[in-house]
């Protein structure tokens, strides 16, 4: 296992590279600009490496023969070996001969194993001074010329002590690191370089491997000529330093061999499933390829989110709000078209899907379910429907990612399959609370267990029969009743739902596009099990919960004008339109249509001053979604707004109410609290530093506040905006919104 390391930051007396390749010299500048070390000396036999170092700023003093230098070295210096791996163990010849033990020692090599070995070869022993080391960073380009001070800030630095390696000299290697900006882990020598061969070395092999086997065809120009990203992506290591990648290779020599040996078999198995065309064996290698990726897309991307810190906005005062702009397709009629069309008989043609995170994890889920789902392409989809009762038992725990959504409804359709299954989500999703669909579910007979705080991971026991209930619901909720529903497809007998407030009623919608009758009569829904669905076209409107970001940014900026053509204006969706005409602002609605069954129009918004109001509880499951944004708008009306009856903001993606309250005081606003919503007083925006909480809504919303703000805007931990509204800051950027992503603190 890796451990995260405590700062110390002990400043060096004198830093020694042996060796000025990119590397090398890269922690030579960086030392050197930051000023970690009283003298930074660069060693190598050649002069015109020297010489470039000097003249680049990359070193202090430069020196040919470590004979002349090591006298010199004592308590205090380190010497850091930046020679390639076969290289390493010539210097470290030198240093047993001419070093004092007082000397800090560390290398810089991809392979510790033989590094820790030539060292005990060397010395009878390990030295209690050597730290062996690896920096994860690099460049295609190689020497001194390519040196970046900024090469390892926010870039993993493995350290690999062994129990021999004494702790003061560790310490000194692990204040170098830092000093340059890097992460530290601590690993095992054995381990450090399994790793390494699976993450690093096997797919340089195999890069290197692929373009070798192509350049030696005929047609390699025609080849190249109509690469695509694949090719580019696949093979860009493959222009990494040869000699390098020879040495690395021979270094880790045994765990290369082990992980090349599992993946020529695998490759065997593979060409023979290609020539027999045997489908089935492709698809599952292809559906579980792409599931562990997926799986772990989030992982990937949150390593190098703390690391690089990418997934930040910084945003400046400014911006026009005027523009004609196309949003993305309404994320939850995404999740229902991929979940209707795979339960039905037939192909379904869905177009504008939206291709954010969530929906995608519908998508996927519904893949590992068994359904062939063609796309996305630029929205459409085509879906081969599997009917009610042909999805397939999966073969691991199903993954959700972020989207409470796609876990609570696939709930009620999985409660109702002969299969088990295991519903599983990320850090958010695991704190959301899932009684209010395991109560009525158990009602109706579903075998279903979730965690003691009664959330995910869902464990689902398949069962042959549910029974339709009546149910009245506690909370008013679109995704509960849309649960209850799809369960009661499979339910037998009539599923009667009271709803204590109209919710979004998609569900309703598409199951009758879909041929299924349900009927709803007040604010209760009616639905007998055991019908079937029939495919469908499906074309997704515009989100009105994305387009809500531009209607707050054009309600804050005087003399805005925004248009946004083919948005979903569903009776159960337009609280946003509602809450802002009442604080004054204009929104004009054209071309009233019906797309799909779903009410569809285009939509203007222009600035008038905006005025506080007393939000109508009516509205708030009507615009339950949108309030991080009608809180901006709130802080740039004029008096008080106040919100009520609004608990459930508190169990939504963050607790909306409390991230939107820290991150408005942090901006200068007045802020009040309460247990089911806010009391916000109109007032100037400022500038400061905000976490979003990972939520996605409350990132866009604080991206918007900087139209009126006095300064920058810092907004933190944002990649989640992928989740529903992947070109969030493309369009900000179209009204005038100073946005750049990235680069926080
Ligand atoms: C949704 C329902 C709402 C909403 C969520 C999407 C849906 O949740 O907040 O973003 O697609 O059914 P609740 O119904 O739990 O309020």
């Amino acid at each position: 296992m890796t451990k995260n390391i405590e700062k110390t930051s002990p400043r060096l007396n004198k830093l020694v590279v042996i060796g000025l390749g990119l590397i090398g010299a890269s922690v030579a500048k960086a030392a050197r600009e930051r000023n970690l070390a009283a003298e930074v000396i660069g060693l190598s036999r050649r002069s015109s490496t020297l010489e470039l170092a000097l003249v680049n700023g990359v070193i202090d003093r430069a020196e040919k023969s470590f004979k002349d230098l090591a006298p010199e070295l004592g308590f205090g210096d380190l010497v850091l070996i930046g020679v390639p791996t076969l290289t390493v163990p010539s210097v470290l010849r030198d240093c047993y001969e001419l070093l004092s033990e007082s000397v800090t020692l560390t290398d810089v090599a991809s392979v510790k194993g033989s590094i820790v070995k030539s060292a005990q070869n060397i010395y009878g022993h390990i030295p209690p001074q050597l730290v062996p080391g690896h920096p994860i960073a690099g460049s295609e380009k190689s020497g001194v010329n390519a040196a970046i001070s900024n090469l390892f800030e926010g870039h993993r630095v493995i350290l690999t002590p062994v129990e021999e390696t004494a702790e003061s000299h560790f310490d000194r290697v692990l204040a170098l690191w830092e000093g340059v900006g890097a992460a530290v882990s601590r690993m095992g020598v054995v381990k450090h370089d399994e790793i390494l061969a699976a993450t690093s070395h096997l797919p340089h092999l195999l890069a290197f491997s692929l373009v070798d086997t192509l350049a030696g065809r005929s047609d390699y120009q025609e080849i190249i000529k109509f690469a695509a990203g694949g090719f580019r992506d696949f093979t860009r290591i493959a222009a990494s330093d040869p000699i390098m990648w020879r040495d690395i290779t021979l270094a880790n020599k045994e765990s290369i061999l082990n992980i090349l040996e599992d993946v020529i078999n695998d490759f065997n198995v593979l060409r023979s499933a290609v020539r027999d065309s045997n489908e089935k064996y492709l698809l599952d290698v292809f559906n579980h390829a792409q599931h562990a990726r997926q799986r772990h897309e989030k992982q990937l991307k949150t390593e190098e989110v703390s690391l690089d810190k990418a997934y930040s906005f910084h945003v400046c005062p400014g911006g026009h709000a005027c523009a004609e702009l196309e949003i993305p397709g309404d994320k939850s009629i995404s999740h229902r078209s991929v979940m209707l069309g795979s339960l039905a008989h037939g192909m379904t043609e869905v177009t504008g899907f939206l291709e954010g995170e969530d929906s995608l994890a519908t998508l996927k889920v519904f893949r590992d379910l068994g359904v062939i789902i063609e796309g996305p392409a630029q929205g459409r989809l085509a879906i081969h429907g599997a009917g009610l009762h042909g999805l397939k038992k999966p073969s691991e725990p199903l993954y959700f990612g972020n989207s409470g959504t796609s876990m609570r409804l696939l709930s009620g359709i999985l409660v109702g399959q002969s299969f088990d299954s295991i519903l599983e989500g990320d850090a958010s999703l695991s704190k959301r609370p899932m009684e209010r669909i395991v109560h009525p579910l158990e009602r109706m007979g579903a075998s279903l267990s979730v965690s003691k705080s009664m959330t995910p991971p869902i464990s689902i026991v398949g069962v042959r029969t549910l029974n339709a209930i009546d149910y009245v619901m506690p909370i008013a909720s679109a995704q509960v009743k849309s649960c209850i529903l799809l369960a009661g497809l499979y339910a037998k007998g009539i599923t009667k739902i009271y709803e204590p407030a109209p919710t979004r009623d998609h569900t309703e919608r598409m199951l009758r596009g879909f041929g299924y009758k349900v009927q709803t009569a007040g604010q209760t829904i009616i639905l007998e099990g055991g019908g079937t669905l029939r495919a469908s076209r499906i074309d997704i409107p515009g989100d009105i919960s994305s387009a809500a970001f531009f209607m707050v940014a054009a309600a804050i900026t005087p003399g805005s004008d925004i248009w946004m053509k083919n948005i979903g204006v569903n009776d159960t969706r337009v609280g946003i339109i509602n809450i802002l005409r009442l604080m004054g602002t204009q929104i004009d609605l054209f071309n009233c249509r019906e797309m799909a069954g779903e009410p569809v129009a285009d939509i203007r918004v222009r600035y008038k001053r905006l005025e506080g109001i007393d939000i109508p509880i009516g509205q708030v499951p009507l615009a339950i979604d949108e309030f991080p944004a009608i809180f901006v708008a709130a802080a740039c009306a004029n008096g008080l707004t106040r919100l009520a009856g609004a608990s459930e903001l508190r169990v939504k993606e963050s607790d909306r109410i409390s991230a939107m309250a820290d991150g408005l005081s942090i901006l200068g606003i007045s802020v009040l609290q309460k247990d089911d919503g806010i009391e916000i007083m109109g007032g100037q925006i400022g500038s400061g530093e905000i976490d979003s909480h990972g939520d996605h809504r409350v990132a866009m919303a604080f991206s918007i506040a900087a139209l009126r703000a006095t300064g920058a805007i810092i907004i933190n931990d944002c990649e989640n905006v992928g989740t529903s509204f992947p070109n969030f800051a493309q369009l900000a950027q179209i009204i005038g919104v100073d946005i750049k992503v990235g680069g926080a603190s």
